[in-house]
């Protein structure tokens, strides 16, 4: 779960990780009540930030200074509603804004393919991190991490001296890289990110925006972190599938994918991406309706997917185990039932296995006019990759 940088921003304060007050708001009216707040607290100028899980606010006017409450108020019903790359702001942060003498850049990652924790720091913070890595690697310092030691005070002056900072300024950047530690290792994320962290003319050192990513497969340790995921944010297709145990990847295609179990699923994808290359077709989506899965759970399954606008068609392909195939064909036609006028969408369904024989004699008997048989993975990933060809044709 990725978090917003205000969720970021209150984790940092809970390690004693310095940031500067701000408030949360969702309308221009909580705007001025926030600005009022602020600047009565002392602040003399107000940074507007636009709260979206995206990179790139700064450059896409998403972050604007404001002097006074009106200003403050005004930037906030610019940038609430905003598009930031297909992200739509809901919710702004406003917060003091700092005497900025030096921006710098500091990361703790989980780096998969080396299998270890890694540390990434620069001098040359701000808004372009990912070119300065690109066109001068040598000014971003990279530092992995022993994940028993992670941080200590002298791990952080080994990254800071990596990064060419000097004695004095590890003196004082040192204690906050090991707090970062802190808050990447007791709140199991596998990113923390500060870009940029500043310096102000007295020396102090403050966080000035936080990128966190906490890692899923830890939520059961973290029964506090329930309240950070942001369901109005969420794909609503993913969060009903979600809610139904279902396991649902939304992804920019044309055919629908139903199967059982992962493995299955998987490869599904690829025969349907390989059949639908030349057509101009791909993969909707993943759902794995799992191994013992009933009647009722395919039911839902072929909710979710009949009712993503973007799918054309729908390959099925279900291998009977402990699901015997009646019970899947069954589930089709129950489902085709209840969605009624609804379903407009052709199913091409591939049963084999347990009872595949029972199962294709009932889909047979039935008739129903989105459903077209076919035995093979091949041949069914094929006629998937058509129909939604087709579909798609006639729809321009
Ligand atoms: N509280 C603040 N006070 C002063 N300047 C700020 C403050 N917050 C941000 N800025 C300035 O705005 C720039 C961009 O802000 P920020 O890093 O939060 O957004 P961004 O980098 O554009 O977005 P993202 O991190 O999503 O790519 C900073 O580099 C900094 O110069
Ligand atoms: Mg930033």
């Amino acid at each position: 779960m990725d978090l917003y940088e205000y969720q970021a921003r209150n984790m940092f304060a809970a390690h004693d990780v310095p940031v500067l007050p701000g408030i949360v708001i969702t309308s221009t009216e909580e705007a001025r009540d926030a600005a009022r707040t602020l600047f009565d607290g002392g602040a003399s100028l107000l940074v507007v930030k636009a709260q979206v899980k995206t990179g790139g606010r700064g450059k896409a006017g998403g972050v604007k200074l404001a002097t006074s409450v009106e200003e403050a108020e005004e930037k906030a019903s610019q940038i609430l509603g905003m598009d930031i790359k297909g992200h739509i702001v809901r919710k702004v942060l406003i917060a003091s804004a700092a005497d900025i003498a030096a921006e710098y850049y500091f990361s703790i990652l989980l780096d998969r393919s080396n299998r270890r924790h890694l540390a990434m720091c620069s001098r040359e913070g701000g808004m372009e991190i990912e070119a300065l890595a690109v066109e001068r690697p040598e000014a971003l310092a990279k530092v992995p991490l022993q994940a028993g030691v992670g941080i200590t005070d002298e791990v952080a002056r080994d990254i800071l001296s990596a990064a060419r900072f000097t004695p004095e300024e590890q003196d004082s950047i040192a204690p906050i890289l090991v707090k970062l530690w802190d808050v990447y290792s007791r709140e199991d994320a596998t990113l923390v990110e500060v870009n940029p962290l500043v310096s102000t003319p007295d020396g102090e050192i403050i966080a000035l925006d936080g990128k966190v990513s906490l890692d899923d497969n830890a939520a059961f340790r973290h029964p506090e972190h329930v309240e950070l995921a942001d369901i109005t944010a969420e794909d609503p297709r993913e969060a009903m599938a979600k809610a139904e145990g279902l396991n649902y990847v939304r992804l920019e295609g044309e055919v629908g994918i139903i199967g059982n179990g992962a493995g299955l699923v998987m490869s599904t994808l690829d025969v349907v991406a390989m059949a639908g290359e030349d057509l101009g077709v791909h993969p909707a989506n993943f759902l794995d309706i799992g191994g013992g899965a009933s009647a009722a759970v395919m039911a839902k399954g072929l909710d979710v997917i009949l009712g993503d606008e973007q799918v054309r068609s729908v390959f099925v392909n279900v291998f009977g185990g402990i699901t015997a195939c009646d019970e899947v064909a069954k589930g089709i036609l129950g489902a085709l039932e209840l969605l009624g006028d609804a379903a407009t969408k052709p199913l091409v369904v591939r049963l084999d296995g347990n009872k595949v024989t029972e199962g294709r004699a009932i889909l047979e008997e039935a008739a129903h006019p989105l459903v077209h048989l076919d035995p093979t993975m091949d041949g069914a990933a094929r006629r998937a990759a058509e129909l939604a060809a087709a579909e798609k044709a006639a729809a321009k």
